[in-house]
């Protein structure tokens, strides 16, 4: 049986995302704002909840409906075959989003569409699934877009960027599937010098590191949404068992790693690094030094960073300045770097080769690509 899902990536990610999908060999996929659609039968999607390091969740949508009002909605829910993924033992919550329509009330839209749905399993086998705020069986979400209604089913469950390692965070944090991203869309290759050079907890060079040793983002989870699903029969056990033994083996098997170095001004960043790095199963090569100290290397590798807003260095020059000198003089070396503001690609001494608008929570940056010649 084949469904159609979405997955959904920070705004700006999608073609990162778009292509882990294709890599992740799924069919129908298909890039959106806000995410990246994809077709195939549900194990093809507990593959990509498993192996996707930019998704942040994976939808499967149970189908679109013209919805001016409460009614509309109501009988349009009501031919979805709900009775597929949820019975009467499980729970379910409904959350909702609406934007330039008739219906604006998002607790009614969830209310309207949560009666749909227990209405029909009532019918059919005379007891209905009960509603769970806190912690349901079967999230439903309901997005409402000029006046047309898209509800989908979560297989995920816990937001896919919290892959379990990141024990405590110091300053501003990256979530691991924009530095995930980052990485792809720098286009390092897996095997070149890996380096981030201001790395707060780490989280680039993990998910590098993670990337190129071929260990599932997702191994180290308990369970995903799905397997709380009516539809998570005997058969589909065995599949995500088979998925999961099949990416443990992949995790342990021994892999030629490139370097990877993450280093720090700050001693507790990099003390935070090492044991965020032991936690995800990942070897860095680590170091407490400024960023100034950094050097090229042989062969020249991949520096993406994501450095600080803002910083004044005493002596009136200030840091995105003297930024551009270092990495300008990083000859044959790929430099990536998370920019909230125009400083540093204004006096770096290259053209930049790709920019891309990404979000790092509600600050707009761009991560600008450079190949130092
Ligand atoms: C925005 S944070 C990086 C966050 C990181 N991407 C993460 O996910 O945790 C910037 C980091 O740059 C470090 N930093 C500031 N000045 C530095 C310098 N001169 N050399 C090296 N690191 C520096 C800070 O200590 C901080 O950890």
């Amino acid at each position: 049986m084949s469904y159609s899902f979405f997955a959904t990536a920070a705004k700006g990610t999608e073609p990162a995302l778009r292509d882990e999908l294709r890599e992740i060999r799924v069919p129908g996929v298909r890039a959106d704002r806000g995410g990246v659609h994809f077709s195939g039968e549900l194990r093809d999607a507990y593959r990509v909840c498993l192996w996707s390091r930019v998704a942040i969740r994976v939808l499967l949508r149970m189908g679109e409906i013209h919805a001016p009002d409460g009614d509309a909605l109501y009988e349009g829910v009501q031919t979805f075959p709900w009775d597929e993924h949820i019975d009467a033992t499980r729970t379910l919550s409904v959350s909702a989003h609406a934007r330039d329509s008739a219906l604006t009330h998002t607790n009614f839209i969830a209310q309207r569409t949560k009666d749909a749905i227990v209405d029909q399993i009532r019918t059919r086998v005379g007891a209905r699934p009960s509603v769970d705020r806190e912690d349901a069986d079967i999230q439903i979400f309901v997005h409402v877009l000029r006046d047309r209604a898209s509800v989908y089913l979560d297989l995920v469950g816990e937001s896919l960027h919290r892959r379990g390692y990141r024990a405590e965070s110091r300053e501003a944090p990256l979530k691991e599937n924009l530095a995930a991203a980052m990485v792809r869309l720098s286009g390092w290759d897996r095997r070149k010098p890996f380096a981030d050079p201001m790395c707060g907890s780490g989280t680039i060079a993990i998910e590098a590191a993670m990337y190129a040793a071929g260990i599932a983002p997702a191994l180290a989870r308990a369970r995903f949404g799905f397997e709380r699903w009516a539809s998570f029969d005997d058969a589909a056990r065995a599949h995500i068992a088979d998925l999961r033994s099949e990416a443990r083996a992949r995790a342990e098997a021994p892999t030629k790693m490139p370097d990877i170095f993450a280093a720090d001004i700050d001693p507790r960043s990099v003390a935070l690094t090492t044991k965020n790095a032991q936690t995800a199963g990942v070897k860095l090569t680590t170091a407490v030094q400024s960023v100034f100290e950094l050097g090229p290397v042989d062969p020249p590798g991949f520096i993406v960073t994501n450095p600080p807003y803002g910083v004044r260095i005493s002596g009136g020059e200030n840091f995105e300045e003297m930024l551009a000198d270092l990495f300008s003089s990083l000859h044959g070396h790929t430099v990536s770097v998370l920019c909230a503001t125009p400083d540093l690609e204004n006096a770096m001494r290259a053209r930049p080769t790709r920019r891309q608008p990404l979000f790092n929570g509600d600050i707009e940056c761009r991560l600008i690509n450079w190949l130092i010649p």
